[in-house]
């Protein structure tokens, strides 16, 4: 089942910052894991990572005509809050609400939810006892959190469905966006094509849930390894959660901090750079739908004035950290911003550092990613 959840669309400006370019080594064969430091910094071992409502304990349980009436009161919800927003900007879809409505029974209902969902077209009695993954009195709060609070969805049943995955998520994660799952499509296309790329080390880089690192990890096959990093120790936590959860531990390693500082065992030897970074120009953050301007982290979508302060440092990044003929995909904002990033990368100091520069769109045609390789 796919659930698609809005994404996220903003053009901004591109702003100057010093250039850097150091020459890498040429392709060197790969080291292990225990080759490669981790960085002693702090880690997020207190953080304990929420359970998905999917995953829990089905210990509840009430009568079916109990959860036919929540049900009733949710659609009633649902619609009323349709009607009430329909002359505000950010208004609240009850198609789209419905459709969630449905998916938190399937979470949280371990009968079968058509007994929810058509019940006039079936012949059991409303006394009959329903196994539920929380009680009732949680759904009830955790719909009017989803109406009135705005809390996204996905952070109301703790996960998000993204490609063929399933991933934790919780507040202080981004929730991974469908256009992202390209990245993994791309690294894909190319790990077919050439075998040298599964071989060596990749960094997923602001690696939130982990959603990347674990796409890249699974097309790279047994002898693929990933560094998953983040300045979140939130983040840090739910990725490692769901690399764990697919049994992921032996190729991906989690490592906290920013950008490339904990990477420094691995300076001219990367393979492969992915990077979804915050985008979004800072005077946008006020004006962006509810669910993701309240609720999911601003370290993970404030990218500073015109939205590039993170790109930019990652081109620079790229430059030192590749290895000869490795390649990088930058997520950006999308059609202007993607197209400063590949002049800024085709000048000044970094202009001898890069071939093939390219700009890719996503599902929606948006000019989304850029593409190159290390010279
Ligand atoms: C747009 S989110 C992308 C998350 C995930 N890669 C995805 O695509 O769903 C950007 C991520 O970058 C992280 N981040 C922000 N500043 C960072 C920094 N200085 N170093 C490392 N990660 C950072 C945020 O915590 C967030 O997880």
């Amino acid at each position: 089942m796919i659930r698609i959840f809005p994404s996220l669309r903003f053009t901004s400006l591109l702003s100057a910052a010093k250039p850097l370019c150091s020459y890498s080594p040429a392709r060197e064969p790969p080291a292990s894991f225990t080759e490669a430091k981790s960085s002693p910094e702090t880690n997020s071992l207190s953080i304990t990572p929420k359970t998905p409502l999917f995953l829990r304990t089905p210990s509840h349980a009430t009568s079916l005509s109990e959860v036919w009436k929540w049900h009733d009161w949710a659609k009633d919800l649902a619609s009323s809050v349709e009607e009430s927003s329909k002359n505000s900007e950010d208004v609240l879809d009850s198609v789209i609400l419905l459709r969630e409505l449905k998916w938190l029974i399937e979470d949280s209902i371990v009968d079968d939810p058509l007994v929810i969902l058509h019940r006039s077209e079936i012949s059991d009695n409303g006394e009959k006892n329903v196994k539920l993954r929380a009680s009732l009195e949680e759904l009830y709060d955790l719909w009017r959190q989803r109406i009135e609070k705005r809390r996204p969805f996905q952070y109301v049943v703790g996960c998000e469905h993204w490609r063929d995955l399933v991933l934790c998520v919780e507040e202080g994660v981004l929730i991974p966006r469908p256009e992202t799952e390209l990245i993994v499509d791309m690294v894909e296309e190319l790990v077919t094509r050439d075998e040298w790329f599964k071989k060596g080390f990749w960094a997923d880089l602001g690696t939130g849930s982990g959603a990347i690192a674990i796409g890249i990890a699974k097309v790279l096959g047994s002898r693929g390894r990933v560094i998953a990093t983040d300045l979140s120790p939130v983040a840090i936590t739910v990725a490692g959660h769901n690399v764990q959860r697919y049994g992921l531990e032996g190729m991906i390693e989690v490592r906290e901090g920013s950008w490339f500082e904990p990477l420094k065992d691995l300076e001219g030897k990367l393979v492969g750079i992915v990077s979804n970074p915050p985008y979004i120009p800072s005077d946008d953050i006020p004006g962006l739908q509810a669910e993701v301007g309240k609720h999911e982290p601003k370290l993970a979508l404030d990218g500073g004035i015109d939205g590039t302060d993170s790109l930019l440092h990652l081109c620079h990044g790229a430059s030192r950290m590749l290895q000869r003929g490795g390649f990088f995909i930058f997520e950006t904002n999308g059609e202007k911003q993607s197209k400063m990033i590949v002049d800024y990368m085709m000048s000044n100091d970094l202009k001898d550092c890069f071939s093939d520069l390219k700009i890719v769109s996503d599902f929606a045609g948006i000019n989304r990613f850029v593409t190159g390789f290390r010279l």
